[in-house]
């Protein structure tokens, strides 16, 4: 590998540097302008390219073949890593040409087309939460993340799913375990993160083996029946890949959108003016989420592993290099976005890519923009003050850049 950019020491996948100071847009910022794709040695961890330029990580994510995820998706300080056995392969570590037969297997369920089919349901879901807030009391404090943004996108998870509704706790716990491992709130008492991430794996995929087998006996229209009587080349899925499915849509249907809909929230209060423009034109309402994904872009990074040497700008890529995408900085690209550091609900264009791009592209992205939508479509129109009311803390991952706890103070409009 080539010469390293010598810049600040904070690592850009540390989790610990992103809950003591969240987003390093500084360090984003001037590897766009000055070494887009740069590489970062570690001491512990695999060396890897950071990739910070809109334009490459569009290149990279449609060529599947040529960049894999299967061999290293997250990208850690640690060589006892995520990637290695922690987790079993699920839909997003899946390469050519096996991911594509994967995917179709329920593509169809998460398109706007079918999720019209269900928008009254998740509106349901999410007035439910929001108006379980609002009807306590005219003003307050809360957590948001507590109230809001952390049950709307389980529920609509478990719901899709199939899971009963008195089972929705545990996968909220299960997935906390597996995305915040690194976190000390999350992390099992006297186990590490890899632990904690196995433990919670463990637990989900013996909850689901049993829900497997009565959706078997007792079909639904859910998504596990689908995942247990789905047929892959006229065979049906084996057991393990059926698990892998619940595991995946749990685990990345739940903590970004929670951390969108946080950073939203976070966002209009830092910017009221907007929040006030929004409340007074609903129909902006679609564009304002599009700029909510942009502005927190929840996913920090993915990783890519070369499959051959490849030129990126002037850099030799050699087969069986480590890539990181970073999302955010893209999200961030001043050739991209006028005023990429404006919040802006109108922006128009808004060619953001925190939903990825190309062969992964997210599955979800619908099913979490209609939850964005509906969690303020209910909440904004009742809201007359809102501040924060103590400090914002953040989860400890360099892969989900999350806000834990959202502590509001609120006043709401008298009827
Ligand atoms: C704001 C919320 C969300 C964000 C920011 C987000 C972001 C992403 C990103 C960046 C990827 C690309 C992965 C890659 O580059 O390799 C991805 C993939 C994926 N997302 Fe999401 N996601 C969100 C919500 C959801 C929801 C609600 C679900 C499920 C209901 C979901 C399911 C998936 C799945 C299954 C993949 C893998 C797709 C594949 O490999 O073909 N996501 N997501």
């Amino acid at each position: 590998m080539a010469e390293a950019v010598a810049l600040d020491s904070r690592s850009l996948i540390k989790s610990v540097d992103y809950a003591n100071h969240g987003y390093p847009h500084d360090i984003w910022t001037r590897l766009r302008r000055e070494d887009p794709v740069s590489l970062f040695r570690q001491e512990t961890g695999p060396d890897f390219w950071a990739i910070t330029k809109h334009a490459d990580i569009v290149s990279i994510g449609k060529q599947p073949e040529t960049f894999l995820n299967g061999p290293r998706l997250v990208v850690t300080d640690n060589d006892d890593d995520m990637n290695d056995g922690v987790f079993p392969p699920t839909l997003i570590q899946l390469d050519p040409p096996k991911h594509a037969k994967y995917r179709q297997l329920v593509s169809k369920r998460f398109t706007p087309r079918y999720l019209r089919r269900m928008h009254d349901d998740i509106e349901q879901i999410g007035k439910e939460i929001v108006d379980a807030l609002v009807t306590e009391t005219d003003e307050g404090e809360c957590d948001f993340v507590e109230r809001v943004s952390a049950p709307l996108p389980i529920a609509v998870i478990a719901w899709m799913l199939g899971v009963p509704r008195e089972d929705w706790k545990l996968l909220f716990d299960w997935t906390n375990r597996t995305i915040g491992a690194d976190d000390p709130e999350y992390q099992v008492e006297g186990e590490d993160r890899r632990a904690t991430a196995q433990q919670a794996m463990i637990e989900t995929f013996q909850y689901f083996t049993q829900l497997v087998e009565e959706k078997k006996k007792n079909p639904a229209d859910d998504l596990i029946t689908l995942f247990a009587h789905a047929e892959v080349d006229g065979k049906p899925l084996p057991p393990m890949d059926v698990l892998a499915w619940c595991f995946i849509i749990v685990v990345a249907g739940n903590e970004t959108t929670r951390n969108g809909t946080t950073g939203g929230m976070l966002a209009f209060i830092e910017h009221q003016h907007e929040m006030r423009r929004l409340q007074a034109d609903p129909s902006l309402l679609a564009p304002a989420v599009e700029e909510i994904v942009r502005w927190t872009s929840p996913i920090i990074h993915f990783g890519r592993t070369a499959t051959k040497d490849v030129m990126i700008r002037d850099k030799q890529i050699r087969e069986g290099d480590t890539l990181a995408l970073f999302y955010p900085s893209a999200n961030r690209d001043e050739e991209v976005f006028e005023d990429p550091f404006t919040f802006r609900i109108d922006r128009k264009p808004n060619a953001h890519i925190g939903f990825g791009v190309g062969e992964h592209f997210c599955l979800g992205s619908h099913v979490a923009k209609l939850e964005m939508q509906v969690a303020y479509k209910h909440l904004l129109p009742r809201i007359d003050e809102i501040e924060l009311a103590g400090p914002v803390s953040r989860l400890h991952s360099g892969l989900v850049g999350g806000v834990k706890h959202l502590p509001i103070r609120y006043k709401l409009k008298k009827d």
